[in-house]
């Protein structure tokens, strides 16, 4: 999979036929997206995610090679902001003003038929990447993904990030552990 732009995943999906990650557009076609497990997920893709475009998130799918191009795979990107106090360890909380500035990973899904082939770890790469580009622009000290389950919380885990206390299964990757696995 190569992106759309210098923040993408380059190279890391070899042989599995999607199309780089790129913004979504109103002409995607997301009507067949399932990912099997959260309706939830499959409805903010069809129904809201063009609204929030750039205003409070930014949402980048890949799409599958074969024609008419569905959504295969797609995260939403936006800021956040926490109290200082709610970050999990000293060294987190060093140096910072009251207001912390965080990146967030509000959602993340594949297609049920895309699954376990290594398209979810492909697009966490891929949103860390951009997360770092945008950190490198205006600032932030961690990125932040809301897990819907269990074992969504356990995805985040295995790619190092933490529990954190911001909320139940609000999982939590300093931006050093970012770059350290983009660069890995
Ligand atoms: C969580 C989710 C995004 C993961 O996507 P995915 O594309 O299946 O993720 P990956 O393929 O990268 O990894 C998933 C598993 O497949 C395995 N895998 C990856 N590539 C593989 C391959 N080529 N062959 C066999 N297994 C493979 C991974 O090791 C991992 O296994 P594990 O769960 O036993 O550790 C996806 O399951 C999903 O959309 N779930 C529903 C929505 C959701 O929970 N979203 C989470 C954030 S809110």
């Amino acid at each position: 999979m190569t992106s759309d732009d210098d923040a993408g995943t380059r190279g890391d999906l070899e042989g599995v036929a999607v199309r780089p990650p790129e913004h979504l557009r109103p002409d995607h076609d997301l009507s067949s997206f399932r990912n099997g497990l959260h309706a939830s997920l499959d409805e903010w893709l069809q129904h809201r995610a063009l609204a929030s475009e750039g205003q409070s998130a930014r949402t980048y799918v890949v799409c599958d090679h074969a024609a008419p191009f569905p959504v295969v795979g797609y995260y939403a990107i936006s800021m956040a902001v926490v109290q200082r106090g709610a970050l999990p360890t000293a060294k987190l909380r060093r140096g910072l003003p009251e207001q912390v500035p965080l990146l967030l990973i509000g959602r993340l899904a594949v297609d049920r038929r895309f699954q376990r082939i290594g398209l979810g770890t492909a697009l966490l790469v891929d949103a860390l990447r951009r997360c770092l580009a945008a950190a490198e622009i205006a600032g932030a000290r961690a990125v932040i993904a809301h897990a819907i389950d269990e074992r969504a919380a356990e995805f985040y885990r295995r790619h190092g990030f933490v529990r954190s206390p911001l909320g139940d299964r609000v999982m939590l990757l300093p931006l050093e552990t970012a770059r350290a696995l983009v660069e890995k």
